[in-house]
């Protein structure tokens, strides 16, 4: 294994990150990256960096030999896909933060891999500083997984957090995360839990080998919620988190979804706060593991770029072991969820839907059922997609008692 590998990088974007990888590249001589031209979009917005580094033309970075690195940090999903398949094919290797693009394209994506034989690394884009993936590839790589569930989305966490915290009305906290750099140019992809459905599309991928779409995944964000919820999590003592989860639910089913969540204070979740990300691993053998820090921000996700990119000098890949295990994981509906639904109009909710009723209330200004759901009818619940509705699950066990480890025993 050599680590003189000299990286010669085409640098696309100088967004948040893109300027952030920039600097700390340069504040880090012993890497022996060095920057040789960075594409941009809009040439007339002012640049910290040397002019001559800049270009508008992507073929200058892509049909260029000498680069053997590409970095591509843009928001333009469509975009991205181009620059990271001609990359691959090419033979370059590639880091990428854009889980949009990764996500709609996991399967190309392997077999651009395989085919040219070459480096694709993305850590940045799931979870920003945490590594999540590295930790799924390398570490649990044996050890079956019972449940990934994770606060993975650093934007609504922020909102959330100000919100409940501060008193701060939703618009105002958007703004925040926006100014932050937390948020996706269309936030619409944070709040209504899009982004983190695409980030837990790459974990299915690395926790259990599944190849599915974005869309497989039930996902809603936090744009439903109602004041009236907050006072309800309040009095149990909860924090309402946008949690995604994938668990097993069989040997070889799992659930998964991104979805508000009732967090207890005795889960590891309930004190994530602000823009951190934080990511509880149930595992048959080590039961549960905790991994905390910041997932959105420049430097944040310039620590996990850098690490990729650090990667690349021993050219590190992924293998992507849970593809090989020889257990054939899919996404199922078949399972139970239990849910808090709150509405304007009871009537609104149907309340067949549900297996079982543990409690109902009524106020003049708010209406709430709490109760058991198959997830295959809430997934198809006409009352789901109601603004003035919302959803919230209770979190469920995690692995306790998880039938595993009684028969290891
Ligand atoms: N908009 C994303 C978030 C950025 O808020 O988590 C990091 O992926």
């Amino acid at each position: 294994m050599t680590y003189d590998k000299k990286l010669i990088i085409g640098l696309f974007g100088f967004g948040v990150v893109g300027e952030g990888i920039y600097r700390v590249l340069k504040q880090t001589p012993t890497l022996q990256a060095e920057i040789k031209r960075i594409c941009i979009k809009h040439p007339d917005k002012k640049r910290n960096a040397p002019a001559e580094l800049f270009t508008t033309d992507a073929d200058e970075l892509l049909n260029d030999p000498e680069i053997n690195v590409v970095v591509e940090l843009i928001d333009d999903a469509e975009a991205a896909w181009h620059i990271v398949s001609t990359s691959l094919g090419s033979g370059k290797a590639v880091v990428s933060a854009n889980k949009k693009m990764i996500a709609a394209h996991i399967a190309e994506l392997l077999k651009l891999q395989d085919d040219n034989k070459t480096s694709f690394l993305y850590e940045a884009a799931v979870c920003g500083s945490i590594p999540v993936i590295r930790n799924l590839e390398e570490y649990y790589d044996n050890d079956m997984l019972n449940s990934v569930t994770g606060i993975i989305n650093g934007s609504t966490n922020y909102i959330l957090t100000r919100m409940n915290e501060d008193g701060m009305a939703y618009g105002d906290a958007l703004k925040l995360a926006q100014e932050l750099g937390f948020a996706e140019s269309d936030p619409t992809l944070d709040v209504q839990g899009i982004d983190a459905a695409n980030k837990l599309t790459i974990i299915l991928n690395h926790a259990y080998g599944i190849i599915s779409a974005p869309d497989d995944i039930l996902c809603k964000g936090i744009t439903q919620l109602h004041p009236a919820d907050s006072v309800y999590a309040r009095e149990k003592g909860y924090s309402i988190k946008l949690v995604a989860r994938a668990r097993r639910v069989s040997h070889t089913d799992v659930a998964a979804y991104v979805l508000p969540t009732f967090v207890g204070p005795r889960s590891q979740l309930f004190n994530v706060r602000f823009e951190f990300n934080g990511v509880i691993i149930g595992t048959r053998l080590a039961d549960e593991q905790f991994i905390y820090g910041k997932g959105a921000g420049r430097y944040p996700t310039s620590s996990a770029v850098l690490s990729d990119i650090a990667a690349l000098r021993y050219g590190y890949k992924y293998e992507y072991k849970k593809l090989h295990t020889g257990v054939d994981y899919q996404v199922s509906d078949d399972h139970v969820l239990r849910v808090y639904v709150s509405c304007e109009n009871m009537a609104d909710i149907d309340r067949l839907d549900f297996v079982s009723i543990d409690e109902t209330f009524i106020s003049q200004t708010r209406k709430y059922i709490t109760g058991s759901i198959s997830f295959n009818k809430l997934r198809n619940a006409s009352w789901l997609n109601n603004p003035a509705n919302s959803v919230i699950v209770f979190e469920d066990p995690g692995v306790a008692g998880n039938p595993e480890m009684e028969e290891l025993i």
